[in-house]
């Protein structure tokens, strides 16, 4: 009963649309996602040739230049992201301050943010600044995330050996010992490079909106990616790959059946979802879970005690997907629903799968942020509001108050 033409007052008109399920707030030419039918392209590029074919950095590559690269310009990008992985030695410093106990994604938003104040040159807004940062995000976040992972864990931070490739220098930062030699498993490096493949990019969701509007005030890249780091945090959002372990590990310990917690989802009085189920624009199966499934098997294999969950899993998506709740409101499992389980048995624990999926959307949002930031026709973003409040009324002193 709200008389919005008197609330908008000579605001003019305004779209009320929550959530901007229907608003598009920018033209891409980065990433076409049709939800229908379950495709994602990457410049045009099927995921399932990416996933198959690519790497990680070149697929990086890919999405933020706007074309595969020739063999020449691959490995020269590889080399100028392979040498600038390492960290200033007082930016190793800082990550001791935090608590062991600190969650790795704020630990991450901190860390850009603190890269930002050591890139002096790279946070002008000429060419040379932005591939300066483009390369810079590139080869330091996964340094930045996995010494937050061993500063949780009270162990040594390893400086980043150069002679290895992007996704093995990552896991040997995170599981090696100075004193050891880490020994690699090739179907995990593969799976691993497949899964940020995979994460690379999503058009407008919600972490890559906030770099975009971040950006859309003249805030430099540092700062608009680690508000996306902090958008990604949410359970929603990139937060669900946890939850998703979470929820099959409480399912277990309380012996509750399948059929039973799906009932209780559909009853919606627990206040509980299917967590992994469900997408904003995916009402079919998401093209990436089907992948990520296929690595499952394989990762699951290295990790037999942790086989039970992935069966729980596969019953839990078998139920849901013959149940009438889901297919009438066409929930299928996206890409969080599996990511999680290969992380584990790839021996992360739950708090580092959504810094795992912020590694592999870091080419996305620099690709957002510099696609914003080339756009001769940019406002700063700046929703409207549709105001329910009080209308005008005079200030009552406090001693007439009651
Ligand atoms: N379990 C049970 N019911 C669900 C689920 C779910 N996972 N997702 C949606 N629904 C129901 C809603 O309750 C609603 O039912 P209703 O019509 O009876 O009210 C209906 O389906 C429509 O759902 P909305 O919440 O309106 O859909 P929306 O597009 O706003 O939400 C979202 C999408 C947030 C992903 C939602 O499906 C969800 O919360 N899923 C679980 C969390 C999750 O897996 N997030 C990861 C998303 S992928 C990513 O970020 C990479």
């Amino acid at each position: 009963g709200v008389d919005i033409s008197r609330l908008l007052g000579r605001t003019g008109n305004v779209t009320y649309d929550p959530g901007f399920a229907n608003t598009a707030s920018t033209k891409s030419a980065i990433t076409f996602i049709d939800g229908d039918a379950g495709i994602l392209r990457f410049r045009g590029y099927p995921i399932e040739q990416l996933a198959k074919q690519s790497t990680f950095l070149e697929t990086a590559y890919l999405v933020i230049y706007g074309e595969l690269p020739s063999a020449q310009q691959l490995s020269e990008w590889e080399d100028r992201i392979r040498r600038k992985t390492m960290l200033d030695e007082r930016m190793r410093e800082f990550f001791r301050m935090f608590p062991r106990r600190s969650h790795p994604m704020p630990v991450l938003a901190s860390g850009l943010m603190m890269l930002s104040t050591f890139s002096f040159d790279s946070l002008n807004d000429t060419p040379e600044g932005i591939e300066k940062a483009t390369e810079r995000l590139l080869a330091k976040v996964p340094t930045l995330a996995a010494y937050g992972y061993k500063n949780s864990r009270g162990e040594a931070m390893l400086y980043p050996d150069n002679s290895l490739s992007y996704i093995e220098n990552f896991l040997r930062m995170s599981f090696g010992y100075p004193t050891e030699p880490y020994e690699f498993n090739d179907e995990i490096t593969r799976a691993l490079d497949v899964l940020l493949i995979l994460h690379a990019d999503h058009e407008q969701n919600c972490s890559s909106s906030t770099v975009r509007l971040i950006g859309s005030s003249g805030a430099n890249i540092y700062a608009s990616i680690a508000g996306g780091v902090n958008a990604l945090s949410g359970p929603l959002h990139g937060g669900a790959n946890q939850a998703v372990l979470e929820m099959l590990e409480a399912i277990r310990a309380s012996g509750i059946s399948v059929k039973d917690y799906v009932q209780q989802v559909k009853d919606k009085k627990a206040g509980i979802k299917l967590m992994g189920f469900g997408h904003r624009i995916y009402k079919n199966y998401d093209p990436r879970a089907a992948i990520i499934k296929q690595h499952a098997d394989a990762v699951l294999r290295l990790k037999e005690g942790r086989r039970d969950l992935l069966n729980l899993a596969t019953e839990l998506e078998q139920t849901a997907l013959e149940d009438p709740y889901f297919q009438e409101r066409k929930l299928y499992p996206n890409v969080d629903f599996y990511s999680g389980l290969i992380y584990e048995a790839m021996g992360f624990p739950k708090e580092m799968f959504t810094v795992l999926f912020a590694i592999g959307r870091l080419p996305g949002w620099i690709a957002q942020w510099r696609e914003m930031r080339a756009d001769p026709g940019r406002k700063i973003g700046r929703p409207r509001q549709v105001y329910v409040g009080e209308p005008e009324r005079a200030y009552v002193p406090i001693e007439d108050r009651t």
